[in-house]
This record gives C-alpha cells, sequence and structure tokens, in this order.
C-alpha cells in the first residue's frame, strides 16, 4: 500500500510517498514504524502505549482524525469522512483510492512531520479545572447509584487524544473555544454527586458552552464515544432553564 504522509522540517512543508508492504492486520502505526526503520529514519510522529490508552498517536488519516494505534490500513478506506463544515477536506493534499494520506491533526501548530503541539488542547481544557473538588465527606464512603455511574463512565474514557479538536470547525476558526473534550470533561464532574462546586458556570462564556454549533464531528471522531455535543446540550438547557427561574 501506498502512504502519502505529510512532511515539515520547521521550514518547509511537503509530502512524501512511501510503498510500505501490507500484513494482515497493520495498524497505521505499524505502516509509520516501517517507514521509520526501513525507508526514512527522520519521519516523526508520536505513540505511547500502541494499544488505544494513552491518546498520543492522533492524526489526519484520509481526513478523519484517528489513533493510529487503533486504525487498520485495511479499514481505512471503508470509513469514509462523514465530518461537516470540515475546512481539512479542502486544505493539503486531495484523498485518492489507492492511497493512503496522513497529516498531522487540524487545529493545532505542526512541531514536525506528524508531531503537533499540543499546548492549546491543554490551555483550554486547563480552564475547566479538571479534578474533583468535594467537601461532602461521608460517614463511610460515597455512594452512588448505578445509572450516576454509567453515565459518568461515558465521560471519564475520555483519553484526551485531541481528535474531538482537531475534527471540531469552531475550534477551527476560534483556539480558544474550550472544546469538546474540555467540555465533556467539566459536564462530567457536574454530574458527579461527589462534586460540591457549580461547574456549569466555568464554561458560561461565549467561548465556552455557546460557541458549539452542534455539527457533531466530536462524536463521530471520539475512539472512546464519548458523547461531547450531548453533554454540551444538556448543560446549556439547565443553563437556560436557571436564567429562566431567575426571571
Ligand atoms: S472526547 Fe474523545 S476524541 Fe475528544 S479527547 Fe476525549 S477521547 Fe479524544
Ligand atoms: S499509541 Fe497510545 S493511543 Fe495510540
Amino acid at each position: 500500500m501506498k502512504f502519502k504522509i505529510y512532511r515539515y522540517d520547521g521550514e518547509e512543508e511537503d509530502y512524501d510517498t512511501y510503498e510500505v508492504p501490507h500484513e494482515e492486520g497493520q495498524t497505521i502505526l505499524d505502516a509509520l514504524f516501517y517507514v521509520q526503520e526501513n525507508l526514512d529514519d527522520s519521519l516523526s510522529f508520536r505513540y505511547s502505549c500502541r494499544g488505544a490508552v494513552c491518546g498520543s498517536c492522533a492524526m489526519l488519516i484520509d481526513k478523519v482524525p484517528r489513533l493510529a494505534c487503533r486504525t487498520q490500513v485495511e479499514k481505512v478506506k471503508e470509513q469514509k469522512s462523514e465530518l461537516e463544515h470540515y475546512k481539512a477536506l479542502d486544505q493539503g493534499e486531495k484523498l485518492s483510492e489507492d492511497q493512503i494520506l496522513v497529516e498531522p491533526l487540524p487545529h493545532l501548530e505542526v512541531e514536525k512531520d506528524l508531531i503537533v503541539d499540543m499546548e492549546k488542547f491543554y490551555e483550554n481544557y486547563e480552564k475547566i479545572e479538571p479534578y474533583l473538588k468535594s467537601e461532602k465527606e461521608p460517614e463511610k464512603e460515597h455512594r452512588m447509584d448505578s445509572e450516576t455511574v454509567n453515565e459518568l463512565e461515558e465521560y471519564t474514557n475520555c483519553i484526551l487524544c485531541a481528535a474531538c479538536f482537531g475534527s471540531c470547525p469552531v475550534n477551527g476558526e476560534d483556539e480558544d473555544y474550550f472544546g469538546p473534550a474540555a467540555l465533556a470533561k467539566l459536564y462530567r464532574f457536574h454530574i458527579d454527586p461527589r462534586d460540591s462546586e457549580d461547574r456549569l458556570e466555568l464554561a458560561d462564556e461565549e467561548n465556552g458552552w455557546w460557541a458549539c454549533d452542534f455539527y457533531t464531528n466530536c462524536k463521530k471522531v471520539c475512539p472512546k464515544d464519548v458523547p461531547p455535543n450531548f453533554s454540551i446540550g444538556k448543560a446549556r438547557q439547565e443553563l437556560k432553564e436557571e436564567k429562566d427561574d431567575e426571571d
């Protein structure tokens, strides 16, 4: 299989094409290793766990943000992009049936080749103070019903890969938008019965809950099925109801 891979050395950008022998079950990350070990040792990419846990290998594969370690080469062409209002589809190289296009995650600055600077993503994430703030002291343990546990789990599965950030048209226009992952995590603390602060107000601003245009690209690309769009809709509804009650 041919791979067309984005290259950037800090000065010039380009695409290089490599032929990688196919093996059953081969992932995009395996193919990148093949290139690095056999064809071009200057190719740079980020990875750690190789098992869809650390979130460090998110990149744009055939114009869809995906984890390189979890995406099988033979499945790439089966999963077509369903992303809306997505500028990456018209930028860079065009898609082609006989090769796989690998590019860095959009909406973050490229450091080298497929490695992006995650600082903006984490800056936005820190705004929501992503840790439990509990002043409640139970006599024994905190007790939670199974419905709440199940709802919380939808959000705690996030691995901070930033695929949603790189798929969101609003983040593409405004890097200060909190972004889907941060908002989903904020909602996760809001619904946690152990937390004792008013969490929704932390994103009750133009760049927070209210900036989302509900393209739902975040939900479509999330490798862990986190539904940021759903949490944003619920948070807005609750805030509107609070404001109506005050009027
Ligand atoms: S919500 Fe999903 S896509 Fe976004 S950072 Fe978390 S795991 Fe990645
Ligand atoms: S290498 Fe850890 S998620 Fe892919």
